[in-house]
């Protein structure tokens, strides 16, 4: 289709100014990436500015989130899509499981977040999936439209090719417990079929849907050969120097 897989490594609220540095220079100097990758690393707040005056120039960075105003201003702790586009910063990661569990970010919040990031020129990873009493009630895609639908009603006209849908099974997220090539097609599937409902067809072929949930360098290689998984988003696994292979396997 020639779609370009996206590689993400959201970072959570991890690193020192000494370990960014390391990772920095492990990235810039792990040689040519695959020509169909697209690589996004998301620092915290704070290794922002290191990330973005540091890294190679073919590693874009994102933001973890943003605050739900498009406008700098009285938002004590928060940062707004006019600061983060001020700082070159072109990505955002928008309701992560960790956010909507620990945060109170409802799927309304998160659909007004994405529609500010793409209003704003761009690109959104949005973040949906289920519990694990979820999937063992058989609820995995009852949870994922409800999620998905707010994000989908939030994209303005032409913004879909700016939209990444991050599917990320809570159960498999940080717990070394990954889904099931198998598994994470089926839901993948699932979901393009939803959206080609909402979008058509044609855009909804075009969506980059990516998995996320403890992939690693030893479980990359089996998860993309599958129809529908156009890429990873990875947590702990992209603050080791493995992050290369899993990039690696996108060619
Ligand atoms: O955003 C990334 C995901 O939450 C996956 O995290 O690779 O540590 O399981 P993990």
């Amino acid at each position: 289709t020639g779609k370009k897989v996206v590689i993400g490594g959201n970072w959570k609220c991890n690193g020192t100014k000494e370990s960014v540095k390391e990772l920095i220079e492990t990235l810039n100097s792990a040689g040519d990436f695959p020509s169909n990758a697209e690589v996004v690393v998301a620092p915290t707040a704070l290794h922002l500015g290191m990330a973005v005056d540091g890294l190679r120039k073919d590693i874009s960075v994102s933001v973890q989130n943003l605050w739900k105003e498009p406008k700098a201003g009285a938002w004590t702790g928060e940062l707004t899509v006019d600061l983060i586009k001020d700082f070159g910063i072109n990505w955002a990661i928008l309701g992560h499981s960790e956010r909507r569990a620990y945060c109170g970010e409802t799927p309304e919040i998160v659909g007004t977040k994405v529609k500010i990031a793409l209003e704003a020129g761009m690109k959104v990873m949005a973040c949906i999936g289920e519990q694990l009493s979820d999937r063992e009630a058989d609820k995995t895609m009852d949870v994922c439209k409800e999620q998905l639908d707010p994000i989908i009603a939030a994209v303005p006209s032409g913004a879909m090719d700016r939209v990444v849908i991050a599917y990320e099974p809570v159960w498999a997220i940080g717990t070394g417990v990954t889904a099931t090539p198998e598994q994470a097609q089926e839901t993948h599937e699932q979901i393009r079929a939803y959206l080609k409902t909402k979008i058509g067809e044609e855009a909804a072929q075009g969506v980059r849907i990516i998995y996320g949930g403890s992939v690693k360098g030893a479980n990359c290689q089996e998860l993309i050969k599958k129809a529908d998984i156009d890429g990873f988003l990875v947590g702990g696994a992209s603050l080791k120097p493995e992050f290369k292979d899993i990039i690696a396997c996108s060619s």
